[in-house]
């Protein structure tokens, strides 16, 4: 049974799809997909997944229900998306994958391109 108890936070699922095609294969995600298997958290099911449409950015790492992507992410960033994102709720900015999540700093310069072109 996975009732909260009296006064504490309903427990939040999560699944982490790791990629285990070509690209990111050769890029290390068999040793990622491990690292969060040996990572765990309450709530949290781990599994590979096929292409995710993003092999130059791999190995890629997917966060459901969140809809949070991650690009490039090596066995040593497992710990650090599990404590920050998986544990406490706050998504990694720095491993985030641009195309899906745009950080705010690179808008703003690309703005102020624009404006002194
Ligand atoms: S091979 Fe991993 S996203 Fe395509």
């Amino acid at each position: 049974m996975n009732s909260p108890l009296p006064g504490s936070a309903p427990l939040k699922r999560r699944c982490v799809l790791v990629c285990q095609h070509r690209s990111c294969l050769r890029n290390g995600s068999e040793a990622v997909l491990v690292a969060f298997r040996q990572a765990s958290a309450p709530g949290l099911f781990v599994n590979g997944s096929d292409c995710m449409g993003q092999c130059t950015a791999g190995p890629t790492v997917r966060v459901m229900p969140d809809g949070t992507w991650y690009c490039r992410i090596q066995p040593q960033d497992v710990p650090t998306i599990v404590e920050q994102h998986l544990q406490a709720g706050n998504p990694v900015e720095a491993l985030m994958h641009p195309r899906f999540h745009p950080r705010q700093d690179a808008f703003s310069m690309q703005q102020e391109d624009e404006e002194t072109t």
